[in-house]
């Protein structure tokens, strides 16, 4: 069967009730993604000539999340379980003959374990093929009744179990492939299960084993790719295997990462070789990192872009913003969205920047807020400026120029422009633009009164004397004197 002929089935329109959540199952997230993002990008690689996601439960969010994902997305309402799940999405199938069917809620499945049980498929001509697993603890999962070695009897539901039955260790991993020609015939056969009348795709099994027809089981060669998500439990085991995965693919590219286990690093993050993540580090979204970058601990880095000896010194939050080749941040840096550190620029302890450039080489050492400002390259910004950006309705730009020094404690009341190479004078409010190479001063003048502190402490301690004589004694404490000299 020519690779075309593959359409891929994900099956997301379950509520999950048993993660007592106001959020649909597929959507909740491990790994930094929505499970059904992780279910779809292994698919992807297989290149069907079609996926469909079968939604129910939120149907409009989920299908937010997978349209981009180029899933077609069919509408279950209600939800007869995943055997009517199938049975919906049949027409929307077309005239695929091969259908891999998945969860998606068993977001660890891998592209290659896919290929392995289409081609198992392929080749033994099977009219289904379950992917199924070896585990030390099967409870919760369907176990997988085998004939033969090579041959699967049924799947049967742990509800179904008999005594003999529950030890079974061999599980249903809900992934299968299916030849469709063969699939439906035995679907229409399969009677609802409960009293909420549900068609279980797993009976489907029995109903094509009952035909003759050759249904394989391929176990997995990692038992985790099965694991489903069904509480919140299993969510905090995915996710913290999804973790180790990313960690070890990292330090396989040549990132070092100190106590590993400390570091969170979502799924779609890249660094380079040599760079270096200390303890408690945390990679978000869709951050890249380049070669010999220092990520300090306790830093939290999220969709950033670094270019090449980057250095983020500890407990730094920075997010959607780029640092350029040689750029410093921190300690204690925040970097709020737009934010662009060109090349050698740094930004130090207790600074804050929102969409703002800072030029080649300039530098903010300390306690400062630049928002929407556009900063020339080899500027000095003292401790303690601010922009003034906002004034209770709108945003408005600050623009420093190349070499300009502004002294510490200065106020930029935008908007305002200061010239290439100019001077702000310490402590100044500025309101209006310092041409180039001017000096801008906003701030009282200083006046000295010599020897007027001494006179000052003259007068304030003969006060005191004066106030201290006056005051007449109480009553309480002359008597107290006079019993202590009794
Ligand atoms: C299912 C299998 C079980 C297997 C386990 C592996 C059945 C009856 N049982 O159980 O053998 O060991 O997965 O994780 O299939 N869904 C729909 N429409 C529905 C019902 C479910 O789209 O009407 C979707 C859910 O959103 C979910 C998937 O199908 O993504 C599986 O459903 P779930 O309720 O999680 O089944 P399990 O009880 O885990
Ligand atoms: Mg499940």
């Amino acid at each position: 069967m020519p690779a075309n002929d593959l359409a891929v089935v994900i099956l997301a329109a379950g509520k999950g009730t048993r993660l007592k959540s106001g959020v649909a199952k597929v959507l909740h997230r491990a790994g930094g993604r929505t499970l059904v993002e992780h279910v779809l990008a292994a698919c992807a690689p297989l290149k069907s000539r079609k996926t469909i996601a079968v939604v129910g439960h939120q149907a409009d969010q989920v299908t937010t999340v997978v349209a981009p994902l180029d899933a077609e997305s069919v509408l279950q309402q209600p939800q007869h379980g995943t055997g009517h799940a199938m049975q919906v999405a049949r027409r929307a199938l077309g005239s695929a003959k091969l259908a891999i069917v998945l969860p998606g809620d068993a977001p660890l499945i891998r592209t290659e374990t896919l290929r392995a049980m289409l081609a198992a498929h392929r080749t033994a001509n099977a009219a289904a093929t379950i992917l199924s697993a070896v585990v030390s603890d099967p409870a919760g999962y369907g176990r997988i009744l085998r004939k033969s070695e090579t041959s699967v009897q049924a799947i049967v539901e742990e509800s179904q179990l008999t005594d003999e039955q529950r030890d079974l260790n061999e599980i249903n991993s809900s992934i299968y492939c299916f030849t469709l020609e063969k699939l439906w015939p035995a679907l229409a056969q399969v009677k609802p299960h409960n009293k909420h009348r549900e068609l279980y795709l797993t009976d489907a099994i029995a109903a094509l084993t009952a035909k003759n027809e050759a249904v394989l089981a391929h176990v997995a060669a990692d038992p985790r790719e099965a694991l489903g998500c069904n509480t919140r439990a299993d969510l905090a085991e995915v996710d913290r295997i999804f973790r180790e995965r990313k960690r070890a693919d990292l330090m396989n590219d040549g990132v070092s990462i100190q106590l590993p286990e400390t570091v969170l690093i979502d799924q779609d993050v890249t660094a380079g070789e040599d760079t270096v993540l200390e303890p408690c580090v945390q990679l978000l979204g869709k951050t890249k990192i380049g070669q010999r970058c220092t990520i300090r601990t306790g830093s939290v880095l999220s969709d950033m872009i670094l270019g090449d000896d980057v250095l983020v010194e500890p407990h730094c939050v920075a997010v959607e913003s780029r640092l350029d080749n040689n750029a410093i941040i921190g300690p204690f840096a925040r970097l709020r969205p737009g934010t662009h550190l060109k090349e050698g620029a740094r930004a130090g302890n207790f600074v804050e920047m929102k969409k703002s450039v800072i030029g080649e080489g300039t530098k903010v050492p300390h306690l400062t807020y630049l928002g929407d400002a556009h900063v020339g390259p080899k500027t000095n910004i003292g401790a303690g400026t601010i922009t003034c950006n906002y004034d209770g309705f709108a945003k408005h730009p600050t623009t420093i120029g190349r070499g300009v020094f502004i002294g510490s404690d200065t106020t930029l009341v935008a908007p305002v422009r200061i010239g290439d190479g100019a001077y702000i004078a310490a402590g100044s409010t500025i309101t209006e633009n310092v041409p180039p190479e001017g000096l801008g001063i906003a701030r009282g003048r200083q006046v000295n009164k010599p020897r007027w502190a001494a006179r000052k402490r003259r007068e304030l301690a003969s006060a005191e004397h004066s106030a201290k004589r006056a005051r007449p004694r109480t009553k309480s404490k002359a008597k107290k004197k006079k019993s202590r000299r009794r």
